[in-house]
């Protein structure tokens, strides 16, 4: 029997896209009526009024040489999300289906190695070596922020040295943001370069009426559903084990609900729920001693808890203390640095509110230094780090313990702690990701060659077939709203949280209590590459349920495989 990879067979699969997109399309500008914030255009004075682009099919040649090659730049920004590279290679098929001596550079490092002009021309070779693979090893990230003017007019000086028509920003809310400003920032000038942002986050956070998902949440979400499967298998072989299982996704909870849906664990914990009914953490650990008493007197000493990664922020209590540490440490930056690990504790409760150091305080060490570390660029603590499912489970043994004590409790707590987010970050895109990447990457390069700036490349239509995917262009500021940071307001692309009128959260609140009686585990799985569609090209369950489709599975469909097997086999 012959052998081959599948990494290397993945870089021969083709891509799917929208039949709009197959020939340049028509460019249309549709009037919106959107309300923005009536600040907003303090902000963005010379592009606050940009209309909507739909897109047409064209009729044109895609060869021809009456055209004039365009030179683009791209850089990706901020967490890895699987289908990056394909979005690079859209841009690039598109660029030289337009014209073959257009030019696509990749600037290395993220936005950091876009200032120091550090870049590398894309061609066919390299682009062919990384078609559907994970990472974004190809170019590489940063998370360094363009805000400032200097940044712009260095970014400015880059673009004109290369004389670049258009840069691609490949980024989550905070690189669209930049991008967004700088896009206003040319605008002002009456600078012709193009600027183009992509929807890339694992975390599933940049979505809104046009942006129905970013990219890499489909692909990282069917990951940790394969983990929490497998992990929810091996417990109820086992019967013996608590797994507590903490999922990355920074501030929303999409990543943990998706992957509940998919997996239907004994408890997922949803932080938008959490702030909703101002709990704190002893409630949630009460909630959780009481599911773990019940099921204990029905025999059963297992199950699986999923944690959003983002979940310390959504506590009342102790949003209040992150951001006065974030105050604290922004201010005591330097001392810190020079006082012993030992005594960081007591330090920085000493700067805190009396209400605020106790509860500091109270916590388990590690965590208090946990909370400790340094914000990442964008002044957000790096919630990765702080390990909010150990905390969960020493908080839980703590009133097990007291309920033991008291006669309530007498099964045994025996528990395990995971953290997925890097598993998933980088793996192979599903085929959906790798179709919805390639696409936005053709998107992006329409949008380039119709001059257009200031435009996220958007496509809706996704529980569909590819080629009937809508591709647009949605001016950044009808994402945006006013955010206080650092103390200021500033115009950010607002994070979309969990919905909790919306239907995937809907039909979780209508499932989960069974979830918590009784063994309901679901075991998703690998991600399937090859084989029937209806397994392999469907994108998210929190899609379909926001599609109002059905979630039911279609045995027909299966009978129909089956008997598809039977007679091949006769
Ligand atoms: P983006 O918002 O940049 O897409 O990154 C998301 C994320 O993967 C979060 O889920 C996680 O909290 C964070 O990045 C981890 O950051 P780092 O890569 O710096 O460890």
């Amino acid at each position: 029997m012959s052998y081959i990879r599948l990494d290397n067979l993945r870089k021969h699969y083709s891509p799917q896209y929208p039949k709009v997109l197959e020939k340049l399309p028509i460019i249309e500008e549709v009037p919106t009526e959107e309300n923005i914030d009536e600040a907003l255009p303090m902000f963005f004075p010379s592009s606050y009024d940009l209309p909507m682009l739909e897109f047409r099919k064209g009729t044109e040649q895609k060869k021809s040489n009456e055209y004039k090659p365009i030179n683009v730049g791209v850089l990706l920004s901020g967490g890895q999300a699987p289908g990056g590279h394909n979005v690079i290679a859209g841009i690039f098929d598109a660029l030289k289906e337009y014209h073959e001596a257009s030019r696509l550079y990749g600037f290395l490092m993220g936005p950091g190695g876009f200032l120091k002009k550090q870049y590398e021309e894309l061609t066919s070779e390299t682009i062919n070596a990384y078609r559907n693979s994970g990472g974004f090893d190809m170019i590489g990230s940063d998370r360094t922020k363009l805000e400032k003017k200097e940044d712009f007019e260095k970014a400015l000086e880059v673009a004109h040295s290369l004389k670049l028509d258009a840069l691609v920003i490949i980024g989550g809310d905070d690189s669209n943001t930049n991008a967004a400003l700088l896009a206003e920032y040319c605008h002002s000038l009456g600078d012709p370069l193009s600027v183009i942002g992509c929807p890339k986050t694992i975390d599933g956070d940049l979505k809104n009426k046009w942006i129905e998902t970013s990219f890499g949440f489909d692909t990282c979400v069917k990951v940790f559903g394969e983990l929490v499967g497998n992990i929810q298998r091996d417990c109820f072989s086992s019967k013996k084990y608590w797994h507590f299982v903490k999922l990355m996704g920074r501030s929303a909870s999409h990543l943990t609900l998706e992957c509940a849906l998919m997996t239907q664990p004994t408890v997922a914990i949803i932080s938008e729920e959490v702030a909703e009914h101002n709990q704190s953490l002893d409630d949630l650990v009460q909630q959780l001693a009481d599911i773990i008493v019940d099921r204990s007197n029905k025999g059963m000493n297992f199950g699986v808890v999923l944690i959003p990664e983002g979940l310390v922020e959504f506590i009342p209590r102790m949003k209040k203390l992150i951001s006065e540490l974030n105050t604290v440490l922004a201010e005591n930056g330097h001392k810190l640095s020079l006082i012993k690990k030992s005594q960081i504790i007591n330090y920085l409760a000493s700067k805190l509110t009396e209400e605020s150091a106790v509860f500091y305080l109270s916590l388990p060490k590690e965590t208090a230094l946990q909370l400790s570390m340094e914000r990442d660029p964008h002044g957000n603590v790096q919630v990765s780090k702080i390990k909010t499912e150990e905390l969960l489970v020493a908080m839980t043994r703590r009133e097990l313990h007291k309920r033991r004590e008291s006669g309530i409790f007498n099964g045994p707590f025996s528990s395990m702690t995971h953290f997925f987010g890097y598993e998933g970050r980088c793996s192979m895109p599903s085929n959906f990701d790798s179709s919805y990447c390639y696409a936005l990457g053709r998107t992006a390069t329409y949008l380039a060659i119709g001059k257009r700036s200031g435009y996220m490349a958007a496509i809706r239509n996704l529980v569909n077939h590819p080629q009937e995917w809508i591709p647009s262009g949605v001016p950044f500021i009808l994402m945006m709203h006013l955010e206080e940071r650092k103390g200021a307001l500033k115009p950010v692309i607002a994070k979309s949280l969990v919905d909790l009128k919306g239907n995937p959260f809907l039909h979780f609140c209508k499932e989960r209590d069974q979830w918590a009686e009784e063994v309901a585990f679901r075991y998703p799985g690998p991600i399937q590459y090859y084989g029937p569609s209806a397994i392999c090209d469907t994108t998210t369950i929190t899609l379909r349920l926001e599609n109002k489709l059905s979630v039911e599975e279609d045995f027909a469909s299966l009978d129909e495989l089956a008997k598809e097997k039977a007679s091949k086999q006769h």
